[in-house]
């Protein structure tokens, strides 16, 4: 049985939107050091009171991140999202990951991820690269 026919006649643009792209985060994984990577595991501590980060990982105040390369935004049908994210139509590419975890209510206005940003691009740049080597497919 097909569930992809929703009925709203943009049936083709949703399902180009489903193929997830995981291309420019394996670009981050494979251009990572071990000591980036070990950096981004220290660094992503700071979301892991928030998020779930491992398969199946409890995720106690926001989205699980298990999978949010190439994921579309605000798109898991377990979390109530706020309208800031849910109303966006693009996936989370490197360079959007990136703009969020810079400063959230730049990028999306009204989100209710109540952290003020990762200032430091080396810092993003590592947590870039642990997602990116230990969460791909
Ligand atoms: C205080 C809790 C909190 C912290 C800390 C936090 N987040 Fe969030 N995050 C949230 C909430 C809540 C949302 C949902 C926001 C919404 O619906 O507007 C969210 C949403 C997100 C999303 C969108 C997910 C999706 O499915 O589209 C990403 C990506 C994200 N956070 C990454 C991070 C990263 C990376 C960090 C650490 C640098 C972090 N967050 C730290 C609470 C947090």
């Amino acid at each position: 049985m097909s569930c992809s026919d929703d009925g709203t006649g943009s049936v083709g643009a949703v399902e180009a939107r489903a193929v997830v792209d995981h291309s420019d985060w394996k670009v981050a994984a494979e251009g990572a050091t071990e000591s980036t990577v070990a950096r981004g595991e220290r660094i992503i501590q700071m979301c892991a009171g928030c998020h779930g980060i491992g398969e199946g990982a409890p995720s106690p105040a926001g989205p699980s991140l298990h999978g949010i390369m190439g994921r579309r935004v605000g798109s898991l049908d377990s979390y109530p999202y706020t309208q800031a994210l849910t109303n966006q139509t693009e996936s989370w590419t490197v360079k959007q990951f990136d703009e969020f975890i810079t400063s959230p209510q730049d990028l999306y206005p009204g989100t209710g991820m109540a952290f003020s940003g990762l200032k430091s691009r080396e810092d993003r740049a590592a947590l870039i690269a642990y997602l990116a080597t230990k969460s791909l497919p």
